[in-house]
């Protein structure tokens, strides 16, 4: 077996909208993600996640499942809509209720709770006013973190500013395949980022006031390159290829504008002449506020891009594993985002994120075999070991996710939990890939 630290921190994640559904229930505001589901041809299938895994009445079942595959943290989001109906001014009590009741009951279980305040869900109030355009949002944002933290700081010991900014800005306001879906200029999304960030930076001010004692983090996707051979002109290929300088071929893909503001404090200035030439830098006041000290990084890896000695991307060869989603089954790539996010920022990494989705099913004997979740697990969790034993500070995996769910854009279409869900009836089944998970985190190892 390979033995992981002491201390290291074994559980699962998932996010509100994906998960909880009551999306009307008991004062419950409307949030960018309900308004999204309702346009014709948004979501594959037609899907709604107005019920969704039914969390929201299903919690202390949940937290049972949880406890009994032996998880010690559990991520989750709280909905921005749910605690403030129109993102400012009035305080739903009977949702930050709902909140209090779910961090009670995982602490009673002894589960750990990660705290994220933004996954996606914005107030459609908020949207309606100008979203991440306005340049009110930090002040609103951080009024909801009071709101928050306030409540539940007493209690919760790690929170998360922003889960992936790059997925939000860049496929919510860009590409516009999620919500709100809209397709802004350039320099409209570098608005949206400089918003993001100063989002963060205030919510992070709150956090350090009403939870001294907590961790505070951040939550990024991440656009590795995985480099093809561990030769070292390959590993420089591979860093050079996640923070270059610019790349203005990959357009707002590049790892530099996620990650250099907030754990750096430096703006990358020539991406974004490369990509919005008129568009104006922050200021350093604004700088300052984007730049606070975070106890470590979070990060939310699947997979990347193949990267030769050269630089340059490796198509992918024909028939490689690849998951329902289509991404490849590569965990190298696991080792190199962590090592290279590291060097770049000097934090400690904790996987907030990871896992795949997969055609799963329950048997007629009435298990969900999912050997390819299994395998998955190993290999990734193997480049983990690798990292840690190469002197990396890794402090634990939250497996994405904690049950199947709400695939945003693609609906009910992608299974990625530990626990299978039935959406017609909301039966959940535990997948046998999480029986073999709590085994080894009641190990601390993996085979
Ligand atoms: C998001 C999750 C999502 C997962 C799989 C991440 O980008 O944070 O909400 O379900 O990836 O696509």
């Amino acid at each position: 077996m390979k033995k992981f630290p002491e201390g290291f921190l074994w559980g699962a994640a998932t996010s509100s909208y994906q998960i909880e559904g009551g999306h009307d229930a008991d004062g419950k505001g409307v949030g960018i993600w309900d308004e999204f589901c309702q346009k014709p041809g948004a979501i594959y299938g037609g899907h709604i996640g107005d019920v969704g895994c039914d969390h929201y009445h299903r919690a202390s079942e949940d937290i049972e499942l949880m406890a009994e595959l032996n998880l010690q943290a559990y991520r989750f989001s709280i909905s921005w809509p749910r605690v403030m109906p129109h993102g400012t001014g009035e305080i739903n009590e009977k949702g930050l209720e709902f909140y209090d009741r779910l961090i009670d009951s995982l602490l009673a279980a002894n589960i750990r709770p990660l705290v994220t305040l933004y996954h996606w869900d914005l107030p459609q109030a908020v949207q309606d006013r100008g979203g991440w355009l306005n340049p009110e949002i930090p002040v609103w944002f951080e009024e909801y973190a009071k709101v928050v933290v306030g409540r539940l700081g007493d209690r919760v010991k790690d929170w998360i500013t922003l889960n992936e900014p790059g997925i939000y800005v860049n496929l919510g306001h860009f590409e516009g395949t999620h919500a709100p879906a809209l397709k802004l200029s350039p320099a409209e999304i570098l608005t949206c980022y400089k918003h993001t960030f100063l989002a963060h930076g205030r919510a992070c001010q709150v956090i350090r006031e009403l939870a001294p004692n907590a961790t505070l983090s951040y939550a990024p996707h991440c656009v590795t390159g995985e480099p093809v051979d561990d030769e070292a002109q390959t590993v420089e290929a591979a860093r050079e290829y996640t923070f270059g300088e610019s790349h203005p071929d990959r357009n707002f893909w590049q790892q530099r504008l996620y990650i250099d503001p907030i754990c750096k404090g430096v703006w990358p200035e020539k991406l974004c002449h490369d990509l919005a030439p008129e568009w104006e830098l922050p200021t350093s006041d604004e700088m300052a506020v984007i730049h606070q000290p975070l106890d470590h990084l979070c990060l939310n890896f699947y997979s990347a891009p193949l990267v030769d000695p050269a630089g340059a991307v490796i198509p992918d060869a024909p028939g490689i594993a690849r998951t329902l989603f289509d991404w490849p089954v590569r965990e190298r790539g696991l080792h190199y985002a962590v090592k290279f996010h590291h060097e770049r920022t000097g934090l400690p990494i904790l996987i907030s994120e990871n896992g795949l989705s997969n055609m799963d099913w329950v048997a007629q004997d009435g298990k969900v075999h999912d050997p390819q979740r299994l395998d998955f697990l190993e290999r990734y969790l193997g480049q983990l070991h690798r990292s840690i034993s190469e002197g990396i500070p890794v402090l634990g995996y939250m497996h994405w996710s904690l049950m199947d769910n709400f695939e945003w854009a693609d609906g009910f279409k992608q299974r990625f939990g530990l626990i299978h869900v039935d959406f017609q009836t909301g039966k959940r089944t535990i997948k046998e890939s999480a029986r073999h998970y709590s085994e080894w985190i009641r190990a601390n190892a993996i085979p």
